[in-house]
Parts: C-alpha cells; structure tokens; sequence
C-alpha cells in the first residue's frame, strides 16, 4: 500500500521556531455554530464537544467558527467571541482538550460588517419564520461597513469613519492576543464570504473616496494593517493564516489575480497559512460540485514560496479524491466542511480506506468504521 499524502504528518511554518506539526493534512474548517444563547459570545460547552469529536476524529488541524472580534462584528447574536477576558478563559478547555486529542487548534477571527446583526439558528426564530437583518427589538444592532449597500439584503450598514476603521484594527489585534492566551496555535483572519474585509477588498461594495478605496492599495489598506498588527502581537512561533473569497465569479468584482497579488504580499507580512474559498458579496453566484474551488488554491500555491500551508475547501467530500488534490500537487492541505459535520471521524475512515495509520482513541478502537 502506497503512503497517503493526506496522512503524512506535515508542518505549517511560522516565523520563528519550528513551525506548527500536523499529525495529517485533514482540516476542519471553521463553522459557525450560533449556539450562545446567552448572547454574550463566551464559548459552551456545545463547543467543546462539536470541536473535540473532530480531534478525536482524526482532523490535524481542527478551526473553531468564525469568531467576533467586536460584539458588533458577530453575524449573529449567538456568535462566539474574542473581544473579552471571560471568553478567552473559557476557550481554555476547547483547546487543551483538542491538543489532549492530538490536534492542533487554531480559531478564525472574524468581523462580518453590514452583514452582521441578523438571526442564528434558533427554533423560535425558526418558528416564528425571523430570517434576515435582526428587529431593533430582538436586539439588532446598527452595523458598519467600507460603503454602504443594498447588496447584501439586509439592513442599512453605516460608512465606517477613518477613526472606525483604526479602532477595528485594534479589536483584531486585541482578539489575536487573547487567541494566544486561549491556546490557539493558529488564526485564520476572516477575509472571505462578504464579511467586512471582503466588503473593503471588493470593489463590487467599496466604492470610498479615501486612503481604503479606490485603488487596489487602498481597497487592501484595512487588511493589510490587520495582518500587520496581529503579527505584532501574535506569537511568531505560532501560525498565522487566511481565508479568502478567492474570486467574487463576477466582472468587476474581485478575482482570483488580485488574491494572489495580495497573498504573496501576505506571505512577505508574516502569513503561511492560506485558505481558498470563494464567493459571498451579494446573491450566490459561481461554480459548485465535487472540488469545486480547488482552481483557486491551486493558483495562489503556484505564486507563493514553496513553504507556504494552501488549503482547499469546498465539495472536497470523498478521501480518494482528497488524496488527489494532495498527490498532484494543488494543495498542501484539504479543509472538509459538511462532509465532516455528518461525520466528524471523517479522518479516521479515511485513513482506514487510504491504508493509513487511523488516530482513533482507544476508547473508539472498537467501533466498526
Ligand atoms: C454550518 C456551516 C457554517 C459555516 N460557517 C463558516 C464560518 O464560520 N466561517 C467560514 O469561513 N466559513 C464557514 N462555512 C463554510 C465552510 O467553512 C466551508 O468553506 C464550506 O462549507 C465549503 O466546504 P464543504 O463543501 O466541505 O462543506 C460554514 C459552512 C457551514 C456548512
């Protein structure tokens, strides 16, 4: 039997030190849970156990769910967050319990900008047929944006000031050094899916006259001083990575040549980790399927040094196949998403069908997989 690429143990550079080891190349990507009821973004034990079955799952690297840098910045009221003490405390035993698995544990910071502020998964929301912007009196809040628009659906987002635009910098910077007391070994920023940095870097949405739009410098400013003052307090032996909408699949909009502009100026700031998915600025638009955004990583590994982690994500649902993208050289990684949520020892079956070594806890050794 021929060694699986996808269980070979690999490691994610950082910028000093050894670099972050990975038992595999199987990563969990961040899923959203909306599972805080106490709407105060402290994290539960629903986390616990949703992100310690996929360590005992097999996954190298498990990511938790987009995670509020600002209370502002939650999609919705039951979001986590990383803008206080009190969550990063309770986020302690999310990762010591994902590392006692074997895992790494990494977390993506997110702020969602005009697309925040609207109704998670609760059934009497469900109920009572609530989707879209939250009522003022369900507790929605005013969002903020690079230039407001009607694109999203949703409520009116205001314009974000220049003095805005320095204080959210900071939240993430903030955010990042509590990810650090957390334990996280690794940050995904959030720059995908129409959420704000997306709405700064597409010019479908930002449309501002001053120093973050405009020009291609400008449309990435915000970003590229988030990368800048994370780096600055983020462990330099810790991994530092990225999502990207890799191309919004519309004319105008932002494609895949100014994603991989941006990720090898990323690379030179400090990133190694780059995540590619697609899409998220407006009503759905692109291509779907088996792999179907596996193009997109492929193109920004081409551009990047050799040691850069390129993940890809999205209908990546089959081991064969994932062994696949691995064995050809389109990624160094693949992120399994619904495959997983279904299945959260995707990992381990894998292995069994690949010929590899599984990861399974002794405690499962019995199972029949
Ligand atoms: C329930 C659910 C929640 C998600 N939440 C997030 C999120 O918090 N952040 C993010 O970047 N993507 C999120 N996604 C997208 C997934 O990370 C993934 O990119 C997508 O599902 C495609 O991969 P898949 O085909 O393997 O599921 C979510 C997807 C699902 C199904």
């Amino acid at each position: 039997m021929p060694q699986s690429k996808l269980f070979a143990p690999t490691t994610i550079p950082t910028r000093a030190g050894e670099g972050l080891a990975l038992r595999n190349r199987a990563v969990l990507p961040p899923m959203c849970q909306y599972s805080i009821e106490q709407r105060d973004g402290i994290p539960t034990a629903w986390q616990l156990v949703h992100l310690g079955a996929h360590a005992q799952g097999g996954f190298g690297l498990v990511i938790a769910e987009a995670t509020a840098v600002a209370p502002e910045g939650r999609i919705s009221d039951l979001d986590v967050g990383l803008w206080n003490e009190q969550q990063a405390e309770a986020w302690k035993p999310v990762t010591e319990f994902i590392h006692s698995q074997g895992a790494a544990a990494g977390v993506q910071l997110a702020h969602a900008g005009a697309k925040a502020s609207t109704y998670g998964w609760l059934k009497e929301y469900e109920d009572a047929g609530k989707t879209g912007s939250l009522a003022p009196e369900d507790g929605g809040w005013q969002t903020l944006t690079s230039t407001p628009s009607d694109l999203h659906g949703l409520a009116p987002a205001a314009q974000m000031s220049g003095q805005q635009i320095a204080d959210s910098v900071q939240d993430w910077a903030e955010a990042a050094k509590r990810a650090d007391q957390a334990g996280f070994d690794l940050i995904q920023i959030h720059a995908a899916h129409g959420y704000l940095i997306h709405q700064f870097l597409s010019p479908l949405v930002n449309q501002r006259t001053d120093q973050y739009g405009g020009s291609w410098e400008n449309r990435t400013r915000y970003l590229r001083e988030i990368v800048q003052a994370v780096a600055a307090v983020w462990p330099q032996e810790k991994a530092l990575g990225i999502r990207f909408s890799g191309d919004d699949w519309v004319e105008g909009g932002w494609r895949i040549d100014d994603t991989v502009r941006l990720a090898t100026e990323l690379y030179a700031a400090g990133v190694r980790a780059f995540d590619l998915s697609s899409a998220g600025i407006g009503p759905f638009r692109g291509p779907s399927g088996p792999g179907y955004q596996v193009p997109l990583a492929q193109a920004v590994k081409q551009a990047l040094p050799e040691d850069a982690f390129v993940t890809a994500v999205g209908g990546i649902t089959d081991p064969v196949q994932a062994e696949q993208i691995l064995v050809t050289g389109q990624a160094d990684g693949v992120s399994v998403g619904r495959a997983a949520l279904g299945d959260p020892q995707w990992p381990n079956r894998a292995a069994k069908k690949l010929g590899a070594a599984t990861a399974s806890p002794a405690q499962y050794w019995r199972g029949r997989w």
